[in-house]
């Protein structure tokens, strides 16, 4: 089941492994900026060293096959703009939980959906039964790419995550299960 990060390519995104020498642009384009982190369990890196820092460890770390940490590279720039990554894996059940984040300066442009769409489709392919993902309640957009991706709401699960303002947040999850998505419409057509 386990691949790792493999290079996945859609339309407008390549998604590959981290480099150490993509931290300047993460810096600049998402690590630094509270409104991207807000919904997040992590808070702003305070300097580019730390960006480097933490891709060294996942340059280093994409050799693993149970890692999955993707760079989403929009083609337009060929700079790193976002990452989408499994946060959590289950293999006995076959269970990959996705966390994602993008530049504010590409906010609403179908990237994210685009980016997540091939992974989930990856995920589906090397073995993966269920893929799922959670949103701060108060995070809708985010849920709407879910949504978007085909993902089913399945209830809220309270005080589930630590926000990186400290509380604790109550969050909506949705996943998609390996034979709804084989059995998808065309993405583009899900509304
Ligand atoms: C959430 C995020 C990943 C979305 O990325 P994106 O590339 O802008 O997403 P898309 O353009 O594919 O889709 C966004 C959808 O949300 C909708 N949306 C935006 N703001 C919204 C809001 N306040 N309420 C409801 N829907 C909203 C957009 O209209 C769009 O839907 P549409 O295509 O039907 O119009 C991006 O905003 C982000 O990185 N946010 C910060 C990090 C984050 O919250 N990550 C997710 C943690 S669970």
């Amino acid at each position: 089941m386990q691949q790792g990060t493999v290079i996945l390519e859609t339309e407008r995104l390549l998604l590959r492994p981290f480099r150490v020498s993509d931290a300047e642009a993460a810096f600049r384009n998402w690590t630094n900026d509270p409104l991207v982190t807000r919904y997040l369990t992590w808070t702003p890196h305070e300097d580019v060293a730390f960006t480097r820092q933490l891709f060294q460890e996942w340059e280093e770390a994409s050799a693993r096959p149970d890692f999955y940490q993707w760079a989403i590279v929009w083609k337009e720039s060929g700079e790193a703009v976002g990452s989408v990554s499994v946060t959590e894996q289950d293999l006995r059940v076959g269970r990959a939980q996705l966390g994602y984040c993008l530049s504010r300066a590409l906010w609403g442009r179908g990237l994210m959906t685009e980016a997540l769409n091939a992974v989930i489709d990856h995920l589906f392919s090397i073995g993966f039964e269920r893929v799922e993902a959670v949103h701060a309640v108060e995070n809708p957009a985010s849920g709407r790419v879910m949504q978007k991706c085909g993902m089913s709401f399945e209830g809220v699960l309270r005080k589930y995550c630590r926000a990186s303002t400290g509380e604790l947040t109550d969050v909506c999850m949705r996943s998609i299960l390996r034979g709804e998505w084989e059995g998808a419409p065309t993405k583009e057509t899900i509304k």
